[in-house]
């Protein structure tokens, strides 16, 4: 029997409805999971006042609006020295005493307030040039414009409530970046590390197995993140 063309059309109908029924609770499932992926560790190791750190931030803050906060787990690990005879930190650091203060009110705020809150108040810092981050005046303007209050919060505590930086917490804080830094072989400000592995250094200039554009690190992230999750999601 030839079939009419509202039999013909009714068809398509129901092809189309069961279809889209069976792809729906899929999608919506994936959705879920996706969420639930463990995120890329990226590191980057930087000194608070370096035009080399600035430039990987600035890089990383594209980067990281594109690939999500899901996705990747940013982290900033500090280059320095250890020093015994510095009496006010045990650490030397390359662009003087305001770079280990920058790098101290960086650790505190990473350590008691949320991801965003830490990246935006470091992007403040950056933005008024590196000779002027670990400034105190500029530090109780970012951490206003971030919306905490340095006197009252735990970071203040951490990091000295003179704004300092010699806070006892937040040194302890250095000390152990640094540590991390040696275990990772880290030297150079800014180091970048995907997933544990070294994927550039910016040291005047780019240095990199790959690219150095937004889209470069975004591909290697997604990628490395489709790898970890592999089979979990
Ligand atoms: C992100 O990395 C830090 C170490 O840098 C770790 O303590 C933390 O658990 C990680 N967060 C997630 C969500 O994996
Ligand atoms: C150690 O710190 C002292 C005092 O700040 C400084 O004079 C000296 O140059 C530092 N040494 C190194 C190797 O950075």
């Amino acid at each position: 029997m030839i079939p009419t063309i509202s039999q013909v059309l009714s068809l398509i109908v129901l092809i189309t409805v069961t279809s889209v029924v069976a792809i729906a609770p899929d999608s919506q499932f994936r959705l879920q999971t996706e969420v639930q992926g463990l995120p890329v560790p990226v590191q980057l190791g930087v000194m608070s006042r370096c035009p080399d750190a600035l430039a990987c931030e600035s890089v990383f803050d594209q980067v990281w609006k594109e690939v999500g906060q899901q996705k990747m787990n940013l982290s900033l690990i500090y280059v320095a020295r250890l020093n015994s005879t510095d009496k006010d930190f045990g650490v030397t650091c390359m662009h003087g005493p305001g770079e280990c203060a920058g790098n101290i009110q960086q650790l505190c705020v990473a350590k008691y307030a949320t991801p965003s809150t830490w990246w935006n108040f470091i992007q403040c810092q950056n933005a008024h040039g590196r000779y002027r981050v670990g400034e105190p005046e500029l530090t109780l303007q970012c951490a206003a414009n971030v919306g905490f209050d340095w006197k009252s919060s735990e970071i203040g505590a951490c990091a000295g409530l003179d704004v300092s930086g010699k806070g006892t917490e937040g040194i302890q804080l250095l000390r152990q970046s640094l540590l991390l830094g040696k275990a990772l072989h880290i030297q150079k400000s800014c180091t970048v590390l995907i997933n544990g592995k070294k994927v550039c250094v910016r040291d005047g200039t780019w240095d990199c197995d790959g690219g150095h554009d937004v889209e470069d690190f975004v591909e290697i992230i997604n990628r490395e993140y489709d790898k970890i999750n592999e089979g979990v999601i």
